[in-house]
């Protein structure tokens, strides 16, 4: 079934670049990437990175958000950066990412309020859930699923969660050039939208869009795409070289065009 949702393809730059290369990239983004007017596509670079890129970037093509934000507004938290703060620069950011969650000891209540802090400063919020390996043998993606899900939009309304993006990323698939199959992308994003729809109705499960990321490349993109469901992707790697990204910003296009009724296309 056709719906409203627009797709989004996602770089997640990580820790990469530095100010001068960023702009450099950036650079070649412009050129390689087509104006899409059907596909949103929205870069986060590091923090220091944001504004010089805000400046120089075209806003027909691309917007930007930050890959994380502090949930309090203002104070005495040394190293934090407020969505406050973000809230001129940014369209988007990244809650409870995998490497938040794993490598920085996140939980899911830190994700919540940093949902409730991006809503309230004006940012869309795009929640990264997703299972590990072993949480996977054993069974359990759908309950931590449910969980990260329940939690990260504990403090939103049906309104902010429509409004929202949730971005299902298997911690296994992430850096590991082993991507999920589309099969468990689909069953995974079924699952959330199912959730959303338990908690806030069908209208705001038909509207929220859901990402798949990890190892999304050029040659696997379409497949991702083409899931029931999948309203875009959250790339990391593949994001850092620019004809790749490209690449994938126009297989989205792509899909795009095949969704249309035949008397458009
Ligand atoms: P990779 O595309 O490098 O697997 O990273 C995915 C990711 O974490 C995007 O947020």
């Amino acid at each position: 079934m056709r719906n409203s949702r627009k797709i989004m393809i996602a770089a997640n730059w990580k820790e990469h670049f530095t100010v001068s290369q960023a702009s450099i990239f950036l650079n070649k983004l412009e050129s390689s990437v087509r104006s899409r007017q059907s596909v949103e596509v929205v870069l986060f670079p590091n923090v220091l990175t944001l504004q010089p890129l805000s400046v120089q970037l075209d806003k027909r093509k691309f917007r930007l958000g930050a890959q994380d934000g502090h949930f309090q507004d203002a104070g005495a938290y040394t190293g934090e950066v407020s969505m406050a703060m973000l809230r001129d620069l940014v369209h988007y950011v990244l809650v409870g990412h995998s490497e938040r969650r794993h490598v920085f000891g996140e939980n899911d209540d830190i994700a919540a309020k940093k949902m409730q802090a991006a809503v309230r400063n004006g940012i869309m919020p795009i929640l990264c859930v997703g299972e590990t390996l072993q949480e996977r043998l054993a069974g359990e993606t759908n309950q931590i699923l449910h969980n990260q899900v329940t939690a990260g939009l504990m403090h939103l309304t049906a309104r902010e969660v429509a409004a929202s993006v949730i971005a299902y990323e298997p911690v296994w698939a992430i850096g590991s050039g082993e991507s999920a199959k589309p099969d468990q992308a689909a069953a995974a994003i079924q699952h959330i939208r199912t959730q959303v729809e338990h908690l806030h109705g069908a209208r705001t499960a038909g509207l929220v869009r859901i990402l798949y990321g990890g190892s999304v490349n050029s040659h696997n993109a379409k497949a991702f795409l083409d899931v029931d469901g999948c309203d875009g992707a959250l790339v990391g790697g593949a994001s850092l070289q620019s004809h790749e990204f490209a690449s994938i910003v126009e297989k989205a296009f792509r899909v795009h065009q095949e969704r249309l009724p035949a008397h458009h296309g």
